[in-house]
């Protein structure tokens, strides 16, 4: 495994990470207890000292089972969470944005995790308006001082996003949706964030699994996992999804893809993807999901893949340009 410092947290990070959605048993069916915590075991085995997740997965059962991990493994582990998308009390999700409901938030993924200081915390995909206003960058700094967080970062939905939260001195990372799908980053975000030392975190990195080449024009995902019933951002935004891409053009994509990337028996077209997002060196890490141990280790090993040729990258860029990027859905 490869590690790249983390933005201006000076802290190396594995380049493959953990997404760790699945494990909350929410969105994209049931991931057995047993199974989850093997899954962070051969991870952290393989070299992975980055996770990620969210107060929300499952209403906290990914933040608990990785504080139930915590306590079995002796290696130093980083965790990322998350807040902002609980829905308040008061029904009223604007209320979420507030010093003290954001330090209660907090104080309760610090109880999940087991931990006294969340390594890194971040507003999970909070308005643009939000972003704007640059108040909610005070409440993460506050909370950074009271030592509650070490660091604090945005996971966003746009470039537009990512820019705001980019130019805040105290922003250590950016949570985005990069893939072979979604190349609009590469232009401006991300040389803006090397340049203001901001880690990249790369979510979705294989197009909620389109990308691993599995899928076949109308398969049918089981009623309560996200690539059912937001396939089209129905329920959030449709980026979180298959990238934003419809279904059907999304399992065509991929042939093409896999026609350019020419996966064999050493190496899958899953890995080729993910490898695709390591070649740029401003992404720190990527993050992908797991449900099976076999997907985790074959992800983890991607550190070890050799880069994708030039022009293999440039037969990718043309292929997004011309037939991908215009079938995009959602803030992008
Ligand atoms: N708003 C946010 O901040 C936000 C939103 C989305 C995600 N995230 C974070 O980003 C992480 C990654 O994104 P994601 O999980 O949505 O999408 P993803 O990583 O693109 O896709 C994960 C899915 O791809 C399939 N897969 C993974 N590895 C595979 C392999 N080696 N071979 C074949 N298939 C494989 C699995 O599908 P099957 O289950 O069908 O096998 C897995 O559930 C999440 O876990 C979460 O931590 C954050």
């Amino acid at each position: 495994m490869k590690y790249r410092k983390l933005g201006k947290t000076d802290t190396p990070v594995s380049e493959v990470g953990l997404g760790t959605w699945q494990l909350g048993s929410a969105d994209w069916g049931v991931v057995d207890e047993r199974e989850a915590i093997a899954i962070l075991h051969k991870s952290v085995e393989q070299g992975v000292n980055f996770i990620d997740t969210a107060d929300v997965y499952g209403g906290g059962i990914s933040e608990r089972i990785i504080g139930k991990f915590l306590k079995e493994t002796r290696e130093t582990v980083y965790v990322a969470t998350k807040l902002g998308r609980k829905v308040s009390v008061r029904n009223d999700w604007m209320a979420n944005f507030t010093l003290d409901v954001a330090r209660k938030y907090t104080q309760e993924s610090l109880r999940n995790l087991g931990v006294d200081a969340i390594f890194l915390q971040q507003w999970h995909c909070i308005p643009t308006d939000a972003f704007k206003s640059g108040e909610y960058f005070t409440i993460l700094e506050t909370l950074k001082r009271e030592g509650l967080i070490r660091h604090w970062g945005c996971s966003v939905e746009s470039v537009e996003e990512g820019l705001i939260c980019a130019e805040h001195p105290g922003c250590a990372s950016l949570q985005v949706i990069y893939n072979i799908f979604r190349q609009k980053l590469t232009d401006e975000l991300l040389p803006r964030a090397a340049r203001n030392r901001v880690g990249i975190l790369a979510r979705v990195p294989l197009a909620s699994g389109l990308l691993a080449g599995k899928f076949k024009a109308g398969h049918q995902f089981a009623e309560c996992d996200h690539r059912n019933y937001n396939a089209d951002g129905q329920a959030f935004n449709a980026g979180e999804t298959f990238a934003g891409v419809p279904f059907a053009r999304g399992v065509e994509f991929a042939e093409q893809i896999r026609a350019i990337l020419k996966p064999g028996r050493e190496v899958s077209l899953a890995q080729l993807a993910l490898r695709w997002i390591l070649d740029h060196p401003e992404v720190t890490t990527i993050i992908p999901g797991a449900t099976r141990l076999t997907q985790a280790e074959s992800n983890a090993a991607v550190s070890g893949v050799p880069p994708l040729g030039r022009e293999q990258h440039a037969a990718l860029e043309t292929l997004y340009r011309e037939k991908i990027a215009p079938t995009i859905r959602g803030k992008y």
